[in-house]
């Protein structure tokens, strides 16, 4: 039995020097006692502890470039078979170049898991480290020091990782398996173990009164907790005597938690109880009237849209106008002013209805939904289409709107409001432009959207869209003109 020595620092150029070596004598796996040197000997001793180096027998062994890279990371584990297992696989492989893909082999299914546990290893490195100050280095630099105690050889393999992430700062990781220093130029990775400096300081407790105020107890998952930062590394964190605390606490701060949101009132809460407190006891106007629907819809909580929405933007419009233009719902300006169609569109409709001959005073005008639906994007608020049901639910004013004002002729704007008219599954561009009867003896015309018409990007298609919708409106004013 040929006894071999290695530091087995996770160095692959070491371990591969003494397998090459063996391998071109012919020296067979189980004919090699693999042994790493205890850490406290001194590694100098690595290139003496080399046997003399057999005479060469055979042709060099040749590998997979997928093996050198599973090499790289098993030489990284703690494990002393680490070794004798590559050195098993390297012979196996000139056998049967596919062993690596063999996923029931023994020895692959260890090697793989060896390598698994370096990798996580190493990803916990990059978690776990807490760096400390220890004053200012050279050139103005501030300077930073760090403990972790992995439980593999890893520190080479995460070194770079520190150096691209705190390059401008010099720090020192140290280990009981070595360390790792950058000083702006040059990483320095050392083999020795080193002893735990004391790290504690003020910082400690800033860090942990943060810690204990951002714990959320309503979001703790203790097993995934315990999974992405297992017990061992606990003892290195300044918080970690805090978390059994708080995980113990957790369940009674939710209970308060949630016996505190109860009494707390949703921030559109105020606004309604203000309305309603302003809401005469008896109806100002009479019930059954235009202004009493009016009022009613004011505190509307009959969908979730009333929740983000300034106020409910009604109809407005003569009590008796025998023509209704409904649309898909108030926009921002509309929601801020209280009134339908005042911003952009509403603008559009002007100069179109005008040029027409209609005059606006005469419309009564409403919208299918009458809260704004958006969603905010830093200082704006961007328009929503309401969905069916919000359409539906609102319904409920439209058709007391329509029961009350009782318009001869409708005219819908766009395909919400043709939705929330008729039951009807026309498509709005089959029946667009064209008079239609509808229950109650009323006409339907049904048009576009003005909003659609701002957003065509082709000019040429903009100005054939303007000119049908002009069409559309001199329609409406000689169906007016015909009901009289
Ligand atoms: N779009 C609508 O559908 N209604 C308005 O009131 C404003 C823009």
């Amino acid at each position: 039995m040929r006894r071999v020595v290695l530091a087995g620092r996770g160095d692959l150029a070491e371990w591969r020097d003494a397998a090459r070596a063996l391998a071109a004598a012919g020296i067979l796996p189980e004919e090699i006692d693999w042994r790493e040197k205890s850490p406290e000997a001194d590694l100098s001793f690595q290139r003496d502890a080399m046997p003399p180096a057999p005479a060469a027998t055979r042709r060099p062994m040749t590998v997979p470039p997928v093996f050198v890279e599973l090499a790289e990371t098993v030489l990284c584990h703690s494990d002393p078979v680490r070794f004798s297992l590559l050195y098993r696989l390297l012979w196996r492989l000139q056998l049967d170049r596919q062993l690596l893909e063999v996923a029931s082999d023994e020895d692959v299914v260890r090697a793989r898991l060896m390598a698994k546990n370096v990798r996580r290893d190493a990803h916990k490195m990059t978690a776990f480290v807490r760096f400390k100050e220890t004053g200012a280095a050279a050139a103005g630099r501030r300077k930073f020091i760090a403990w972790f105690e992995p439980d593999h050889h890893i520190v080479r393999r995460t070194a770079p990782f520190f150096q691209r992430r705190f390059t401008d700062m010099d720090w020192l990781i140290a280990t009981p398996k070595g360390s790792a220093a950058w000083d702006g130029e040059r990483l320095t990775i050392k083999d020795e173990p080193c002893e735990k400096p004391n790290l504690s300081d003020v910082t400690d407790e800033l860090w942990r009164t943060y810690y204990a105020s951002i714990f959320n107890p309503a979001r703790l998952k203790v097993k995934a907790m315990q999974a992405e930062m297992p017990k061992k590394y606990w003892k290195n964190l300044p918080e970690a005597d805090l978390i059994p605390g708080l995980i113990a606490s957790a369940e009674s701060k939710v209970r308060e938690m949630a016996a505190r949101e109860a009494t707390q009132s949703l921030p559109f809460h105020d606004r309604l109880q203000q309305a309603a407190r302003h809401l005469p006891t008896e109806a100002a106007a009479p019930a059954g009237t235009l202004d009493a629907l009016r009022a009613e819809a004011a505190i509307c909580t009959r969908c979730p849209l009333h929740a983000n929405a300034t106020q409910t933007v009604f109809g407005e419009g003569p009590p008796d106008a025998q023509v209704m233009f409904v649309g898909e719902q108030p926009g921002d300006q509309e929601d801020i002013a209280g009134r339908p169609f005042v911003g952009p569109a509403g603008r559009l409709l002007d100069q179109v209805i005008a040029e027409a001959g209609i005059d606006r005073s005469k419309l009564y005008i409403t919208n299918a939904v009458k809260h704004f639906k958006y969603e905010p994007r830093g200082k704006r608020r961007i328009h929503q289409k309401p969905n069916m049901g919000e359409v539906k639910h609102c319904r409920w004013w439209l058709n007391l709107e329509m029961q009350l004002v009782k318009p001869k002729l409708i005219v819908a704007m766009g395909a919400t409001a043709l939705a929330a008219l008729t039951d009807a599954k026309q498509r709005l561009q089959d029946i667009r432009g064209q008079a239609m009867a509808m229950e109650g003896g009323r006409t339907l015309f049904v048009t576009v959207h003005p909003s659609y018409l701002l957003r065509i990007p082709d000019e040429r298609l903009k100005a054939e869209e303007f000119a049908r919708f002009r069409d559309d409106m001199l329609n409406i004013q000689q169906l007016m003109t015909a009901i009289g």
